[in-house]
């Protein structure tokens, strides 16, 4: 796998992976299944590509973990993890368009390969793909769950694009953009998987809970390592979001510490757009003067910590000292 260079093999994403390996592996053979298409050739070459070029299904293995904490997952959390995962993909594809991003998972993205209209419409395939598979398992509660997840997305993915280019975007607006676009994804992961268990109702509540603060730390890291990060490591490119102009953590912690001057620049730069070589290394030696990296990061480290927390309340089972691990892992690439 591609993705795989980003982490130890040892770490708490491999030791996940190994315990459900089981249930992975049925999941993997159903996502193949169900990612063709007899009629359009194209909906096969795009989704193998991105497909096969691994990520970490992240999302499936929260689907399951939880399931397994909470009881016995059998084959319906199987086809849940499948559905987060379709969805997951899906939103990436229309992601790298509007994003304009040219890596992804270590490979070019598909709209460089094929072109937009390739990525946006196989995107709404897998999406419909996704409704498919989680019709299912025949469960209103996890169809209510997995449909509010998605507008949920779309929304903080819409609200990004206008916060984008405004300087005044508060931390509170950047928490609700992350809350939609990313963590929305990972509660509806965890609290599908409780439910389909059969969990008691302060189960499923904190494994929501967990699978929140985890999605949030882990886009605030992901966030910061678009500043700081090696594209080898995180199969992406770098820069992105200063190219893209997007108000991530780090650059509003810098942005509400700026003088005159600085202000000046970030006008320039976000707000005009109008970006020169050597900027993406100034606005990085603004941040670092106003700590704002090291603020972002501490925001990270605490979202980390309440995700840990949530897990108090769920029986004892190794695998939720995985989830716990996992939690930690997010934020230890910043450290
Ligand atoms: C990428 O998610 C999108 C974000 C929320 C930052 P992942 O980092 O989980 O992507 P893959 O599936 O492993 O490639
Ligand atoms: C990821 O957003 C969230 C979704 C795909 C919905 P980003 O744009 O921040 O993530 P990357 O950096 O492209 O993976
Ligand atoms: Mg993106
Ligand atoms: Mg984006």
């Amino acid at each position: 796998m591609d993705g795989a260079s980003e982490k130890p093999k040892d770490g708490p994403q491999d030791r996940l992976a190994a315990a459900l390996a089981e249930d992975m592996a049925a999941v993997n053979v159903l996502i193949r299944q169900r990612m063709s298409s007899e009629h359009a050739p194209r909906i096969p070459e795009v989704t193998a590509h991105l497909i096969e070029a691994g990520g970490k299904r992240l999302r499936p293995m929260l689907v399951l973990a939880a399931a397994h904490v909470c009881g016995s997952p059998g084959p319906d959390a199987v086809k849940l993890a499948a559905t987060v995962e379709f969805i997951h993909t899906a939103t990436l594809l229309h992601d790298d368009v509007v994003d304009e991003s040219q890596r992804r998972r270590g490979r070019p993205t598909a709209n460089l390969l094929w072109d937009n209209k390739s990525s946006v419409l196989v995107g709404d395939y897998l999406f419909a793909r996704a409704f498919q598979l989680m019709v299912e398992p025949g469960s209103l509660r996890v169809l209510d769950i997995l449909a509010n997840a998605s507008a949920t997305i779309a929304e903080g993915e819409v609200l990004q694009l206008t916060a984008a280019q405004d300087l005044r975007t508060t931390e509170a607006t950047y928490l609700q953009v992350v809350r939609g676009k990313t963590a929305a994804l990972f509660s509806a992961a965890t609290e599908a998987g409780a439910v389909i268990a059969g969990a008691p109702e302060a189960q499923v509540r904190a494994l929501f809970d967990y699978g929140d603060a985890l999605g949030i730390a882990f886009q605030i890291a992901d966030d910061l390592l678009d500043y700081g990060g090696s594209a080898a490591a995180i199969g992406k490119n770098t820069g992105d979001d200063f190219r893209e102009r997007k108000l991530t953590l780090p650059v509003i912690k810098a942005v509400a510490k700026a003088d005159a001057e600085e202000r000046a620049f970030w006008i320039r730069v976000i707000e005009k757009g109008d970006q020169r070589e050597g900027d993406l290394q100034h606005a990085l030696a603004l941040m670092a003067r106003h700590g704002a990296m090291e603020a972002a990061r501490a925001d990270a480290l605490d979202w980390s910590s309440r995700a840990r927390a949530s897990l108090e309340a769920l029986p004892d089972h190794p695998l939720r000292g995985m989830l716990s691990d996992l939690a930690a892992y997010v934020v230890s690439r910043l450290t």
